[in-house]
């Protein structure tokens, strides 16, 4: 997977699923931006000493929101360069409350370090990267802390989860609340009066039809209004997935039992199927293996999404 250079010294990096994508200015004192999940923290640590940037030596790290796959590395290079790291005050706020449930840690059962928040950031602010200066916008929806980053200079747009190209990230209504919906919409309705030419995702390739993936998101959103279930059905799916990044192959024969264990699987089922545990595991499990987005091999069960 690509890294890209960006602007002058500042790089994409790009990742999967499991790990967001993440950034690096390369400096005598590195700014970071986003740093994966926990358990692919070496990787992140290759990335990165790739570019040349010396972890020892970070001195901020700058997260679009506190899940897991964007937190992952903080504690570490924290402890290894005693930087600073900033979040949306919300997220400051569950960091410095050690609210692993608003966080979604807990939730969905993953992996994940408290750290030490020591910088907030707030809607409109300027966040200066080195030379490149970052209008911080506060997004939420997906996550109520959630921001983005806009450089007018560059016209580029770092969406993290608000904004992919094909899809949208997942709404955790049972954490985020039932106005989730609207506070999406109306992040969407506030990046729809920028001027950006690049958009780099919190996961996926870059992309350039940023009108395109907007209409599309809130395409979905009408779809979300109209029919509840979808918000359900899609759910389950997606973190069928990356519950599956996380495990690795399991044998199929106690997954159900595992997930009737995981707060978000029996919860989602219960919000939108009526408790249809055993059916609705079923459904998904056969739609995404039709979809060759797991596969069976040996009694076990995996998924051929990139981590
Ligand atoms: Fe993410």
């Amino acid at each position: 997977m690509s890294t890209l250079e960006i602007a002058k010294d500042l790089f994409f990096i790009e990742r999967g699923y499991l790990s967001g994508n993440h950034f690096a200015y390369r400096a005598e004192e590195p700014v970071l931006i986003d740093t994966g999940y926990r358990s692919e923290f070496a990787e992140t640590a290759r990335r990165l000493d790739d570019l040349g940037v010396d972890l020892s030596k970070v001195g901020l790290i700058v997260n679009t929101h506190c899940h897991g796959d964007h937190i992952g590395g903080n504690k570490i290079i924290q402890e290894l360069s005693g930087c600073d790291t900033a979040l949306h005050k919300i997220g400051k706020h569950f960091i410095e409350t050690k609210d692993s449930w608003a966080t979604w840690w807990k939730y969905y059962g993953k992996e994940a370090d408290f750290f030490t928040c020591t910088r907030t950031l707030e809607d409109g602010d300027t966040l200066q990267v080195g030379p490149h200066e970052f209008q911080v916008i506060h997004a939420p929806g997906h996550a109520s802390d959630g921001i983005v980053l806009y450089n007018r200079k560059e016209r580029i747009l770092i969406s993290s989860d608000v904004l992919w190209e094909n899809n949208m990230a997942v709404l955790t209504m049972r954490i985020e609340g039932n106005g989730a919906l609207f506070s999406v919409r109306e992040s969407l309705e506030k990046l729809e009066a920028l001027d950006v030419e690049v958009v780099y995702p919190g996961h996926g390739k870059p992309f350039t039809t940023f009108r395109g993936a907007i209409r599309m998101s809130k395409k979905r959103l009408d779809t979300y209004l109209q029919d509840r279930d979808q918000i359900g059905t899609d759910l389950l799916k997606k973190m069928m997935v990356f519950n599956l990044l996380m495990n690795g192959a399991v044998e199929e024969e106690g997954y159900f039992t595992y997930l009737m264990r995981m707060h978000w699987f029996r919860e989602t089922v219960d919000l939108y199927f009526g408790g249809e545990y055993g059916a609705k595991y079923d459904e998904i499990v056969n739609y995404l293996v039709r979809r060759d987005i797991l596969r069976r091999k040996d009694n076990k069960i995996f998924t051929t999404v990139k981590k």
